[in-house]
């Protein structure tokens, strides 16, 4: 049953004195809200139309700046067919090698200077590269017969278009510009650049990564950065240099060389992992603080063991060598100053001094531990503070070598020559000395040397012993 209320003329009253009183609460709230909303309304009018001239400004701008852009890139695009349209007469009138008047080649070389100058690095590139089509900046390859042309002879080579001077920073012959640095171990050479002549310019940040070089010149050079990883450079018939150029920073990981010359280069802090290197030159480099583990150097030449690559007097400063295995070089005078040379190979080497030319090898504060070291000769090398533990040294030569205080832990030393050596401090637990000489050697103060192991020695012959005993000399 529905209830009905009890006194239904007062309820309705109570309905209306409510309401009387409500609506103009409800008008008062209502015109809060909307002066409130409109407000609110206004407000974001103001900031939508403050926003919208910002729009504009900046869509203004932005079309300015297109518009600049655009006519910058018309302007660069004009010098450049200007350029080319230059060249294509002079060609014309002097023939291709620019051989008509003697001032043929000047003008040539001072119009590409200045095109150079005024493009941006993807047109000179380009540039670049239509110069090489041309054959202008190329050498002519001269037959030396397999044999490494050091670099005074092609110092004072030029193309036929002079690029000495021009600054090329940012170029790239590249085809790939990926950046993956990955690269078959194996050296596969790619697309080819033949005798290319880029002497004495600026390379900064030049990319040639997987480029196949078959010569080329870059003597004097200003290379820092430059990018030549898993690149094929082969210098056999052409030449291929980079003698006294500045490639700090350089990226040499996986490169492939073959008769290449970095004679006096400045490699600092070089990137050059994994690098195979066969019949190279490196007299006199800077290569410090530089990345060399598992890197090959190499020479390869079964009929002559007596000839060695050159190698010498480079300054490997806190250098990281792990791994890496050198072959048939002479590293006479070359410094290794806190160098890590872990799990070296050093095989058919020469490090001793030579009368005429080069002092020694220094190994100072290095850490050859695990090293490899075989066939090679280290005759008055300086070892000092460095760590041979663990080391595999066979039929080597150490002849008046300073060891002095040398860890030879877990050594072994077959079949080698200490013969005056200075070993006086050394540490020789656990290392076999089986057949080698110690004749006139002082092992003062050396630890861990036991009878049995002296016994296996060859000869001891004027040795002095740890405790100072003196072994007579016949
Ligand atoms: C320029 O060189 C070409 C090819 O070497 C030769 O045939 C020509 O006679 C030379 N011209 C002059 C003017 O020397
Ligand atoms: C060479 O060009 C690069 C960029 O194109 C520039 O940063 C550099 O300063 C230039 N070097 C010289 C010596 O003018
Ligand atoms: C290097 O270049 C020479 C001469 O151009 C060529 O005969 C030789 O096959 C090349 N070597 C390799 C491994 O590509
Ligand atoms: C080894 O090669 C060097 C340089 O090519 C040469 O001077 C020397 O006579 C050669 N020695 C032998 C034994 O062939
Ligand atoms: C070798 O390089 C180090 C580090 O750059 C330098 O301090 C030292 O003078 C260099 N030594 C020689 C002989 O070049
Ligand atoms: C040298 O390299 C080895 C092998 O990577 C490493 O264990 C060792 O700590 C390094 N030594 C120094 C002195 O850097
Ligand atoms: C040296 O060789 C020993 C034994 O093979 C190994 O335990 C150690 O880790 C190696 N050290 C280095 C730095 O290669
Ligand atoms: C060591 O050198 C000699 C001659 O110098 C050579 O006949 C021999 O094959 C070399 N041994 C090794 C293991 O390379
Ligand atoms: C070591 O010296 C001996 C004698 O001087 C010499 O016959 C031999 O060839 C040398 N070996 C090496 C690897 O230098
Ligand atoms: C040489 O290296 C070994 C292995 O890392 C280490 O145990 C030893 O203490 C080092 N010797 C010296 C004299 O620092
Ligand atoms: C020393 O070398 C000889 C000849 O190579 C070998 O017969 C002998 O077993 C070696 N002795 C030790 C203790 O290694
Ligand atoms: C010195 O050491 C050797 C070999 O261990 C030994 O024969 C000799 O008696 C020692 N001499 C002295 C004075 O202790």
């Amino acid at each position: 049953m529905i209830e009905t209320p009890s006194n239904p003329h007062s309820w309705f009253e109570w309905i209306q004195l409510i309401a009387t009183i409500c609506v103009p609460v409800v008008i008062g709230i209502f015109t809060i809200i909307q002066n409130q909303s409109q407000s609110e309304q206004q407000r974001n009018n103001l900031k939508i139309a403050a926003e919208n001239r910002l729009k504009d400004i900046e869509i203004a701008d932005r079309n300015r700046e297109k518009d600049r852009w655009l006519a910058d890139d018309q302007q660069k695009e004009n010098i450049l067919i200007d350029y080319q349209n230059f060249l294509a007469n002079l060609l014309e009138k002097h023939g291709m090698t620019l051989n008509g008047t003697s001032t043929a080649r000047l003008i040539a070389r001072f119009r590409t200077l200045i095109a150079l100058d005024q493009l941006n690095s993807a047109r000179r590139s380009f540039l670049i590269r239509s110069l090489y089509e041309a054959q202008l900046i190329s050498f002519q390859t001269v037959q030396t017969n397999n044999v490494v042309t050091e670099f005074e002879s092609f110092d004072t080579l030029r193309s036929i278009v002079d690029l000495s001077s021009a600054n090329l920073s940012g170029l790239s012959l590249g085809i790939n510009e990926d950046d993956n640095d990955e690269c078959p171990r194996e050296c596969i050479p790619g697309v080819g650049i033949d005798a290319l002549v880029l002497s004495q310019t600026q390379l900064t940040n030049a990319f040639f990564r997987k480029m196949n070089f078959q010569g080329a010149l870059f003597v004097k050079s200003i290379m820092d950065n430059a990018d030549f990883r898993c690149s094929y450079l082969n210098g056999t018939n052409g030449g291929l240099t980079f003698a006294s150029s500045l490639l700090i920073h350089a990226k040499f990981r996986k490169t492939c060389a073959l008769d290449v010359s970095f004679q006096s280069v400045n490699l600092d802090k070089a990137q050059m992992h994994g690098m195979i290197c066969k019949h190279c030159i490196f007299r006199d480099a800077q290569i410090n603080h530089a990345d060399l583990d598992d890197v090959e150097f190499y020479r390869e030449d079964e009929n002559n063991d007596t000839f060695h690559d050159k190698y010498e007097n480079i300054n490997f400063t806190e250098t990281s060598l792990i791994g890496a295995k050198f072959d048939h070089l002479s590293l006479r005078g070359t410094l290794f100053i806190g160098a890590n040379l872990s799990r070296i190979c050093i095989i058919n080497c020469v490090l001793s001094r030579d009368s005429v030319q080069f002092a020694a090898a220094t190994f100072e504060k290095s850490t050859l531990i695990n090293a490899t070291i075989q066939n090679s000769s280290f005759d008055y090398v300086h070892f000092i503070d460095s760590n041979l533990s663990g080391a595999k040294i066979f039929m080597s030569n150490f002849t008046h070598a300073s060891m002095k205080n040398i860890d030879l832990t877990g050594a072994t030393l077959e079949m080698c020559n200490f013969n005056d050596a200075n070993l006086a401090g050394c540490i020789m637990t656990n290392a076999n000395i089986n057949l080698s000489y110690f004749v006139g050697s002082d092992l003062t103060g050396c630890q861990g040397i036991t009878d049995v192991q002296l016994a296996q020695a060859k000869s001891i012959a004027g040795a002095i012993l740890p405790n100072g005993t003196k072994i007579s000399s016949t």
